[in-house]
């Protein structure tokens, strides 16, 4: 397997990045672009490869999108402009794909087939195949629709009141889709609130969608009008560079127009008590998704314990977590992200077998993992096993190892930030 070599013994860091847009307000505005009546713009849409995955299903499915750089336009034609596909819809690397566009596709008339890539197809899919076959879906697929391949047959589909069994923005909503095209009224109860950018979306397409707490209702047959979207970096893709920041002594990043939804920021209050200096300027907290700027200046750290409602909102910033707690001094507990193990790999095996290749102290349990610090990182010879997060995780991990480290499937961070190395290397 070929590997690149990582950069190492970083001093510090310092300078300033404009972090791409988010992915999962992204993937949303295309799927609502689609299926509203009317043209959609958006504004600093990420280019990642799950992301136009997205495009590329939703072109299959007879929409016109164009797109120059980060600027796309889809020219949506409703819910029942969208037509059956004559191909096969590949997601690739992305959940979000599959899980939301099943939900769209189950209020439509017509056969599809979806897949993905190896990692998808272990992914557990009956979280959604489950609750849209109760509304009225037809779906086959491996192992009785757990497993990609799947296919679907959409039709007439009832509202229902639905409890979800996790707690996943995906499973609310791919359910909060297809409720939008069912009869009557369909209600979603939510175990812990999760990232909401769904249901604002709704709401900046003119639909109507009502929150009280963790339950969402949302009434049938809607229609939605297309709009313009500027799409907030990506709190997920900082998160690496404040860890970075934090972590390489000397430095201060400034990392400008990143998303803040509060649904979305738990690492930042992570970091908070752990010690780290974040500065938050120029806060727009009115739109219709807040950002702002931020600054991170290295810090000395202290172990904390993670878990509970927190979880959610900081779900995939946990690998990147527990590099900043080898860093802190004493211990950190990472609790109840069992759903850690059904991402794009099982990141608690993931991150605990490789920052233990580079010299972390750092236990796998059941629900996350125990980290002791603070280390002095070695290196070696790591992997992303084709997990972008991990992938990125690993080379903020070698700017602080001492030894040479090499880094095998590298390409796997396109899915979610193609320029990564880019920006880690405009700020040595
Ligand atoms: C996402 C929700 C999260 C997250 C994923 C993107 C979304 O997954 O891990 O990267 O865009 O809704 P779950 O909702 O399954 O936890």
């Amino acid at each position: 397997m070929e590997a690149i070599q990582l950069h190492t013994n970083v001093k510090s860091l310092n300078g300033e990045l404009a972090i791409p847009g988010d992915k999962s307000i992204s993937h949303r505005s295309i799927m609502f672009g689609a299926i509203a009546e009317g043209e959609t713009t958006v504004t600093n849409f990420l280019l990642g490869d799950d992301c136009l995955n997205t495009i590329e299903c939703f072109k299959k499915l007879g929409v016109l999108i164009e797109r120059e750089d980060e600027k796309v336009i889809i020219h949506g034609k409703g819910l029942d402009g969208l037509q059956e596909p004559a191909d096969i819809l590949d997601v690739g690397n992305s959940g979000t794909t599959i899980r939301l566009l099943l939900g769209i596709l189950a209020g439509r008339p017509f056969h599809s087939v979806l897949i993905g890539d190896q990692s998808i197809g272990k992914r557990p899919m009956t979280r959604v195949t489950q609750p849209l076959r109760s509304l009225g879906a037809v779906i086959h697929g491996r192992k009785n629709g757990e497993f990609t391949p799947l296919s679907i047959k959409g039709g007439h589909l009832e509202g229902m009141e639905y409890q979800l069994p996790v707690a996943s923005a995906q499973v609310k909503s791919s359910i909060l889709f297809a409720g939008l095209q069912a009869s009557g009224t369909t209600t979603i109860i939510e175990p812990v609130k999760t990232r909401d950018h769904t249901e604002r979306m709704i709401r900046q397409f003119g639909g109507e969608v009502e929150i009280n707490g963790q339950t969402i209702q949302i009434k049938g047959n809607q229609k939605l009008t297309g709009t313009s979207i500027h799409v907030p970096g990506d709190i997920s893709s900082a998160a690496f560079f404040l860890v970075a920041g934090a972590v390489l002594p000397n430095s201060e990043i400034k990392l400008t127009n990143v998303g803040l939804n509060p649904t979305r920021t738990g690492i930042i209050d992570v970091m908070n008590e752990m010690g780290a200096d974040i500065t938050i300027t120029q806060h727009n907290e009115d739109a219709f998704e807040p950002s702002g700027d931020i600054v991170i200046k290295s810090s000395v750290l202290k172990g904390i314990t993670i878990e509970g409602n927190i979880i959610p909102r900081l779900i995939d910033e946990i690998p990147i977590i527990a590099l900043l707690a080898t860093q802190a001094e004493g211990k950190t507990i990472i609790k109840d992200a069992h759903e850690l193990k059904v991402k794009e790999t099982n990141r608690i095996d993931t991150v605990v077998a490789e920052l233990t290749k580079l010299g972390a102290d750092i236990e796998a349990t059941d629900d996350g993992m125990i980290i002791n610090g603070k280390s002095n990182l070695t290196g070696g010879s790591v992997s992303s096993h084709g997990d972008h997060r991990i992938g990125m995780m690993l080379a903020i991990a070698a700017s602080l190892c001492k030894e040479d480290v090499y880094l095998e499937k590298e390409d796997a961070i396109y899915v979610s930030y193609p320029s990564f190395f880019d920006h880690l290397h405009s700020l040595t």
